[in-house]
C-alpha cells in the first residue's frame, strides 16, 4: 500500500474501543473512525477513485493529478506516473475518460537562473514524479511529495480548496534563497478545453480565469471560473504563459477555440505569480475558489469560506463534516481485523463522494430548488449507492430526489447520468425511475414534507414511459411504438421516432419492464389505479424476450440449464446471441454503447436473465423451481459468468433469498468480501462509479442489501458483532445484533431472529425498521437453518401478492 496512513492508525492502535462509537461531540470515537477510512482504496488497476479532500457531496475536490489513469485525478499503481498539478474539482470512480480537473496549480521552487522564462510551462513538460509511499489521504485532506522535493497538502470547504505547498529549503549548490513560482493553467484533465482565458493581478498575485470544456461522457459543453489567491510570501513579479514561453507581460491571456481540443496538441496556456522566499517554513498557500456562474462568484466563494487561509481550522472543519456523516453508523468489531472494518468505513465514505452539491451554482436555470451534479451515472447508483444515502443521510438522499425532480421541471426530462452540468449517456433504462420510487415506496410522506413534490415527480416517470425523445441516447427511452405494439424492444427495430445507439435489445427490454413496475408502485400510492394496472402489465414484458428451450454451452459443454433471454425480430422470430456473451471475464467485445454494440449491455444473456427483481417468484418458476434456480445461481457465481465487478451482478449475491435459501446469500457475500473488496490500493474489483462498489460493501457488511425500488432489505448476519444506524431525520437507531458471533466467520447462517424481543421469521425487512428504529437479533450457527425459508417468509414477488406498499397518500 503506498499509504501513509499508519499514522493515524497508530494513534488508536493498543487503545481500539470495542464499540467504535461516534460521541456527539465529535471526539474520540469519531476520530477513530475517520482513521478506518483509507481513501486510497480503489485507485489503481480500474478503481478510479477521486482520493482527494472533499466535504461530503462537496463541489470543490482537491488533488494532486497525474498522467496516467487519472480518470480520479491521482492514481497509486503506476509509480512512473507523474504529477501535472493539483486541480479543484473531480468525480470519482467513473470508467471513460476522466472529469474535470479544470486549471490545476503547478508549483516550483526557483526557475533556473532565475528567469521566469526557464521554469516549465507546458503540462507534458511539466510533470514530475512523486516520491513513492509519501501520498497521504485521509478524510478531508490529501498530501504528496513530488521528486523536485515540493510537499503539498490539500484540504477544502464546499467551493474551494486550499493548498499548502512546503518548498525544499534553498542550499549551497543552488541559490541561497527561493524565488517559487506557482501557474494556474488553462486546461482540464481530458484536455477538452475549447476556449479560455486568465488574468493575474499584478499588486496581490491573484489569478482568475474561466475555460469551456467538454463533459467526460456526455453532450454539450459547459463552462467553469476560478480565483486563486495566496497568502506566505510577497508577489515578486506576475506573468502569463503561452507554449512553452512566459513573461511577466501582459498580466491576461486568451485562447479561443483552436480546434486541437481532445488532443494532447492543446496550446498551453495560463498564468503566474512569482514569490520572493516565503515568510515561514518554507510554506505559500494557494486559495482556490470554484464557480460555475462567474470569476467574481468563485472569488466570493473563497474569501466567504476562506477568509484566513486557516489551512488547520478548515481541516478541522472537513474531519468535522465527515465525522457527522459516518457518525450515524456504530459498529461493535467483535474482533474482527482492521482491514475489514477499514473495507466497511471506506465503502460508507465513498458512497458520500458524489453526486455533487452545485446549489447555486447552476447557470442553467434560476430555481429555489437544490441542484446536484455527477449523478454519474444512475444506471450504476440506483443499485446500491442511493438506497445507502436513504439510510446514513436521508436528508441529503431528499436533496437529491428534489434535484432530479427540477431537472425534469427545467429540461423536460429526468437524467439517467449527468456530469458538468451536461447531460450524460443513457447505458439501460430510464433509472431515476427505479431511485425516486425507491425514495417513495421508503419515507415517500417524510420526503414530501421535506419538500419533494411527488406530482411533478409522477408526471416526470410517466413522461420516461410514454414519451420518446428526440435523442433517447441521453434521456428517456428508445423504441417506445414497438414496446407499446409488440411488447418487447426488437433487435431489428424500426424506430424513426427518435434516435439513440439501436442495440442492447434484451437489456433495455428487462430495464424498461422494472422501470415500469417502479412507476407502478408510484401509481399505487397516488392512487392512481389505472396506471397501476398498465404499469404493472409492460413490467411482465420480459417474459415476451424469454426463449424457453434456449440453451447455453461453454466450450462445447452444456452447462445443462434451459431458457435464455434471447433477441428477437420485428417479425417475432428469435436471433441469437451466445448467452455466455458479453461476459466480461469471458467475451467482451463491444459490450458498450458501441455502434456496433450487442444486444446486451455490459454483461451476458446469463446475467440479463436473472434480473426480474420485481417478480422473482415467476422467475424462478419459468427456471424450472427453486431447486434449479439454486443450482443456476451457484452456477453463474461459479463459472466465471457473473462479474461482481459490474453493478449488475451486485443483486444475484442475494437473490437466493427468494428460492428460501438465504444462508447462501450469506455465504456468496463472503465469498467476495475480502476476496474482491479488500483495503488494498487495487481493493475493488471494478470501477468505483461515484461510490458504487463502496456501497455495495457497506450495506452487504452490515447484512442490509436492498433490492432497490421496493420496500426490501435482505436480511444476512452483519460482518461484525453489531452495526446500528441512527436515522438523521427521525433520531431513532436500528441495531442488527448477531448471537453466536464469531469473527472466523463459521458462524455465518441464521438460525432463528428476534425483532424488539419478538420471533422474526421472514428473510427480509422493511425501511420502517431504520425510521422507527428497533433491535434484530439474528442467533448464528454453522449451518443452513430453516430460519426464513418458508414462502410466508420470502420477499415479495409481483406474482405471488406484492403486499408491500410504503407509504402510502
Ligand atoms: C478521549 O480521549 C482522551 C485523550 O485521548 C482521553 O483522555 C479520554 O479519556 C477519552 N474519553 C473517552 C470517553 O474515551
Ligand atoms: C515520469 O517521469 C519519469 C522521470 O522523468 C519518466 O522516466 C517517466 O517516463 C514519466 N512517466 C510518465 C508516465 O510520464
Ligand atoms: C539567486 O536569487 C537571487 C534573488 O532571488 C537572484 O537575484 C540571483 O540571480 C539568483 N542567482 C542564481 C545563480 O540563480
Ligand atoms: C513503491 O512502494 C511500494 C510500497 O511501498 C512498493 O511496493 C513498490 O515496489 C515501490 N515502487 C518503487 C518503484 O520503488
Ligand atoms: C457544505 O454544504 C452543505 C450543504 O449545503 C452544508 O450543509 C454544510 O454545512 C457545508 N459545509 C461547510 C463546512 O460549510
Ligand atoms: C540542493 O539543491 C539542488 C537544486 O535544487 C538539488 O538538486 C539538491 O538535491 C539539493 N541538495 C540537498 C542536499 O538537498
Ligand atoms: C468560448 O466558447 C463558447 C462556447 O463555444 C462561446 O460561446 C464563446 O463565445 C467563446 N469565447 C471566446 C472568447 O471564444
Ligand atoms: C474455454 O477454453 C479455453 C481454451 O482451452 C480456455 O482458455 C477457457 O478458460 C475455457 N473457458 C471456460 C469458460 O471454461
Ligand atoms: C424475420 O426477420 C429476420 C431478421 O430480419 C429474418 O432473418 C427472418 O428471415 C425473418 N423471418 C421470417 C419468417 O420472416
Ligand atoms: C467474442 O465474440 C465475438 C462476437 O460474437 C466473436 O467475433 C469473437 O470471435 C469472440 N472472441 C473470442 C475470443 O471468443
Ligand atoms: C483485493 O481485491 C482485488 C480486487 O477485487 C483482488 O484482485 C485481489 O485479489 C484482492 N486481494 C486479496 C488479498 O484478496
Ligand atoms: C398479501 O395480503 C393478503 C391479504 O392481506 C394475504 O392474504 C397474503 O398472504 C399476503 N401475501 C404476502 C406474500 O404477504
Amino acid at each position: 500500500m503506498v499509504t501513509a496512513r499508519a499514522g493515524l492508525v497508530a494513534a488508536v492502535a493498543g487503545s481500539l474501543p470495542q464499540v467504535v462509537v461516534a460521541a456527539p461531540n465529535g471526539k474520540n470515537g469519531s476520530s477513530s473512525i475517520l482513521s478506518f477510512v483509507d481513501p486510497l482504496i480503489g485507485t489503481t488497476n480500474g478503481g478510479h477513485v477521486f482520493p482527494g479532500a472533499t466535504l461530503p457531496f462537496g463541489m470543490a475536490k482537491a488533488v494532486a493529478d497525474v498522467n496516467v489513469e487519472n480518470q480520479g485525478g491521482f492514481s497509486t499503481g503506476d509509480v512512473t506516473g507523474n504529477i501535472t498539478g493539483f486541480s479543484h474539482m473531480h468525480d470519482s470512480g467513473t470508467g471513460g475518460s476522466p472529469s474535470l480537473g479544470n486549471f490545476p496549480l503547478f508549483p516550483q521552487t526557483s526557475c533556473p537562473d532565475d528567469l521566469i522564462d526557464n521554469c516549465v510551462f507546458p503540462i507534458q513538460d511539466r510533470a514530475v514524479p512523486r516520491i513513492n509511499g509519501t501520498a497521504e489521504a485521509h478524510p478531508g485532506y490529501f498530501a504528496v511529495t513530488m521528486e523536485n522535493h515540493i510537499h503539498t497538502e490539500m484540504t477544502v470547504t464546499n467551493h474551494t480548496a486550499l493548498y499548502r505547498f512546503t518548498f525544499p529549503q534553498a542550499n549551497s549548490t543552488s541559490n541561497s534563497t527561493i524565488s517559487p513560482l506557482i501557474l494556474a493553467d488553462l486546461i482540464d484533465l481530458p484536455l477538452s478545453r475549447i476556449n479560455g482565458s486568465a488574468s493575474v493581478d499584478a499588486k496581490t498575485g491573484r489569478i482568475s480565469g474561466s475555460g469551456v470544456f467538454s463533459p467526460s461522457f456526455g453532450i454539450g459543453t459547459y463552462t467553469s471560473h476560478f480565483c486563486a489567491d495566496f497568502s506566505g510570501a510577497d508577489v515578486r513579479d506576475t506573468g502569463v504563459f503561452m507554449n512553452n514561453r512566459a513573461g511577466t507581460e501582459p498580466k491576461n491571456v486568451s485562447v479561443v477555440a483552436d480546434g486541437t481540443n481532445n488532443s494532447p496538441d492543446i496550446l498551453p496556456a495560463g498564468a503566474l505569480t512569482r514569490f520572493h522566499a516565503p515568510k515561514h517554513n518554507n510554506q505559500i498557500l494557494a486559495r482556490v475558489g470554484v464557480s460555475f456562474i462567474s470569476v467574481q462568484q468563485a472569488c466570493h466563494n473563497a474569501e466567504r469560506e476562506i477568509p484566513n487561509f486557516d489551512f488547520a481550522g478548515v481541516r478541522a472543519a472537513a474531519e468535522k463534516a465527515w465525522e457527522d456523516t459516518l457518525g450515524v453508523i456504530q459498529v461493535k468489531p467483535g474482533g474482527v481485523n482492521e482491514s475489514l472494518q477499514t473495507v466497511f468505513w471506506s465503502g460508507v465514505y465513498r458512497a458520500g463522494i458524489s453526486p455533487q452539491d452545485y446549489t447555486g451554482e447552476n447557470p442553467l436555470w434560476k430555481s429555489s430548488e437544490p441542484y446536484y451534479d455527477s449523478y454519474y451515472c444512475i444506471w450504476d447508483s440506483f443499485r446500491s449507492i442511493h438506497s445507502l444515502i436513504t439510510i446514513v443521510d436521508p436528508y441529503s438522499q431528499i436533496q437529491m430526489i428534489r434535484s432530479l425532480i427540477e431537472i425534469y421541471r427545467q429540461e423536460g426530462w429526468l437524467p439517467d447520468c449527468r456530469m458538468s452540468l451536461c447531460k450524460g449517456h443513457t447505458q439501460g433504462g430510464s433509472n431515476a425511475d427505479v431511485v425516486l420510487a425507491d425514495t417513495y415506496v421508503k419515507f415517500g410522506k417524510m420526503a414530501a414534507e421535506y419538500g419533494v413534490d411527488w406530482k411533478t415527480a409522477y408526471e416526470a416517470l410517466v413522461n420516461d414511459a410514454e414519451n420518446e425523445p428526440a435523442n433517447w441516447d441521453v434521456e428517456g427511452r428508445g423504441g417506445l411504438h414497438s414496446w407499446r405494439s409488440l411488447h418487447y424492444i426488437p433487435t431489428d427495430d424500426y424506430d424513426p421516432y427518435g434516435v439513440g445507439p439501436f442495440t442492447r435489445s434484451i437489456s433495455r427490454t428487462v430495464e424498461y419492464a422494472y422501470d415500469d413496475y417502479c412507476i407502478a408502485e408510484v401509481a399505487r400510492g397516488l392512487g392512481n389505479h389505472g396506471d397501476y394496472e398498465k404499469y404493472i402489465g409492460t413490467s411482465e414484458y420480459w417474459k415476451n424476450m424469454w426463449k424457453a428451450d434456449q440453451n447455453s454451452s461453454i466450450n462445447g459443454t452444456d452447462t445443462g440449464f434451459t431458457g435464455f433471454l434471447m433477441p428477437k425480430y420485428l417479425n417475432g422470430t428469435w436471433g441469437f446471441q451466445d448467452p455466455i456473451f458479453c461476459s466480461p471475464l469471458l467475451n467482451f467485445t463491444s459490450c458498450y454503447l458501441n455502434p456496433d454494440g450487442h444486444e446486451t449491455y455490459e454483461g451476458s444473456s446469463w446475467l440479463y436473465s436473472f434480473f426480474v427483481p420485481h417478480d422473482m417468484a415467476a422467475l424462478i418458476t419459468t427456471m424450472g423451481g427453486p431447486s434449479t434456480f439454486v443450482k443456476r445461481l451457484d452456477y453463474f457465481h461459479e463459472s466465471g459468468l457473473l462479474y461482481v465487478g459490474d453493478e449488475q451482478g451486485f443483486l444475484p449475491v442475494f437473490q437466493y433469498h427468494y428460492a428460501g435459501r438465504p444462508g447462501k446469500s450469506a455465504e456468496r457475500a463472503h465469498f467476495y468480501i475480502p476476496s474482491q473488496f479488500n483495503d488494498t490500493i487495487s481493493g475493488i474489483p471494478g470501477n468505483d462509479d461515484s461510490g458504487a462498489m463502496g456501497s455495495f460493501a457497506a450495506l452487504t457488511m452490515m447484512g442490509i442489501f436492498p433490492n432497490p425500488g421496493q420496500d426490501i432489505y435482505f436480511i444476512t448476519p452483519p460482518f461484525f458483532e453489531e452495526v446500528s444506524i441512527r436515522n438523521k431525520l427521525t433520531g431513532k437507531t436500528a441495531t442488527i445484533r448477531n448471537i453466536n458471533f464469531d469473527a472466523s466467520y463459521q458462524n455465518i447462517y441464521i438460525q432463528s431472529a428476534k425483532l424488539n424481543g419478538k420471533t422474526y421469521t421472514k428473510n427480509y425487512l422493511q425501511h420502517s425498521f431504520f425510521l422507527d428504529g428497533g433491535v434484530l437479533e439474528l442467533t448464528l450457527g454453522r449451518n443452513e437453518s430453516s430460519w426464513g425459508t418458508r414462502p410466508e417468509d420470502i420477499p415479495p414477488s409481483l406474482s405471488t401478492g406484492h403486499n408491500i406498499t410504503g407509504y402510502m397518500f
